[in-house]
């Protein structure tokens, strides 16, 4: 294992003032995405929409890596360089998702495996020589009557660590995400318990695998109520039943945590992370994976008009920016420019 290579990956991805950019959903995400804004979810329409975000002029100040789904990865710019090339020449470092999504895990009803671990030392050597200098793997966990079972945690936290440790030997720095999901009615109290099970339970698997922690980003969710729950907790609720979860579960080798949105609002997003990096200092690196709450502004700008191409640029990054100062603790909602 080349440590030091990992190490120089992990470092770059949670740099002081930057975060990552969730680019890689699948084509049926993507799909339902444009949908929302009536376009046509073709590989030329999915092309032009990653090269609307990866163009972005001055993104790479706030965005340190972009994290592509495999056809992504291998399309290029209208003038021909290929994404993950185009993205180290600007400062970004390109990974992957190498997960296949999570199936239904047979015998338990309601809950999921993720899988893709059968063949993946061969896709991450494809990987590695395409470019890619990072992964990441979703393990999703949802709360419900009787859900979580130990046993979908188990094995989901066992899946995350062949993942993590097979990456590592490839030279590919692993992004750990345990997702336990906002959908539902849980409270926030909830939302801690079993987050901290699942941290627990990822961590104890990471180190059987004798995975490398000072190269991978965790990639966790934050401590929300359900998006269903009658009484939704005040954002500096939030902050503090993260910060107290993650200092109870994750080891301080670990040089980031680089939190995924998961539904909340963009601004909701950003507030969080901020309130928690000006709560420090913290044993680790703090900032932003986000999917939607980085893209839903620039989707709808852009709408899928060539005339809009650049306010959809600009709409990503102005919300870049606003994550980049959440990652110093430095975001006031007042920031917020007043909705048009
Ligand atoms: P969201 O920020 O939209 O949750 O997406 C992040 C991600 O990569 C989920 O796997």
């Amino acid at each position: 294992m080349n440590t030091q290579e990992l190490s120089a990956t992990v470092q770059a991805l949670v740099a002081k003032n930057r975060g990552i950019l969730a680019a890689d959903e699948s084509t049926s995400t993507i799909t339902k995405r444009f949908n929302s804004i009536k376009l046509e979810s073709t590989d030329e329409n999915r092309r032009v929409y990653r090269e609307l975000l990866f163009t972005t002029p001055g993104a790479s100040e706030y965005i340190s890596g972009v994290i592509l789904f495999d056809e992504t990865l291998r399309q290029k710019t209208k003038d021909g360089t290929s994404f993950p090339a185009y993205l180290a020449q600007h400062g970004m470092l390109p990974g992957i998702k190498v997960d296949t999504g999570a199936k239904a895990l047979a015998g338990f009803p309601g809950e999921t495996i993720t899988e893709g671990l059968d063949g993946l030392r061969e896709r991450l050597a494809e990987y590695y020589k395409l470019g890619a200098k990072f992964a990441k793997w979703r393990a999703v966990i949802d709360i419900g009557s009787g859900i979580p079972s130990a046993y979908a945690v188990e094995a989901n936290a066992a899946a995350l660590a062949r993942y993590a440790a097979l990456c590592q030997e490839a030279g590919i720095a692993p992004i750990v995400e345990p997702e336990v999901l906002m959908d539902g009615g849980h409270t926030i109290e909830r939302c801690e318990e079993v987050t901290t099970a699942v941290l627990g339970t990822v961590f104890e698997h990471l180190s059987a695998a004798r995975v490398y922690l000072e190269g991978i980003v965790l990639k966790p969710n934050m401590v929300v109520s359900g998006k269903k729950c009658a009484q939704k907790a005040a954002p500096d609720r939030v902050a503090e039943a993260t910060l107290r979860t993650l200092k109870r579960c994750v080891p301080s080798a670990v040089p980031g945590i680089a939190f995924l949105s998961g539904g909340q609002s963009p601004t909701e997003a950003t507030l969080h992370l901020s309130l928690m990096n000006a709560a420090g200092p913290l044993p680790w690196a703090l900032t932003f994976s986000y999917g939607r709450a980085l893209q839903e502004n620039a989707l709808s700008a852009w709408g899928g008009k060539p005339a809009a191409f650049g306010k959809g640029q600009q709409a990503l990054f102005a919300r870049a920016k606003l994550n980049g100062l959440a990652s110093i603790g430095a975001y006031k909602t007042s920031m917020e420019s007043p909705a048009p």
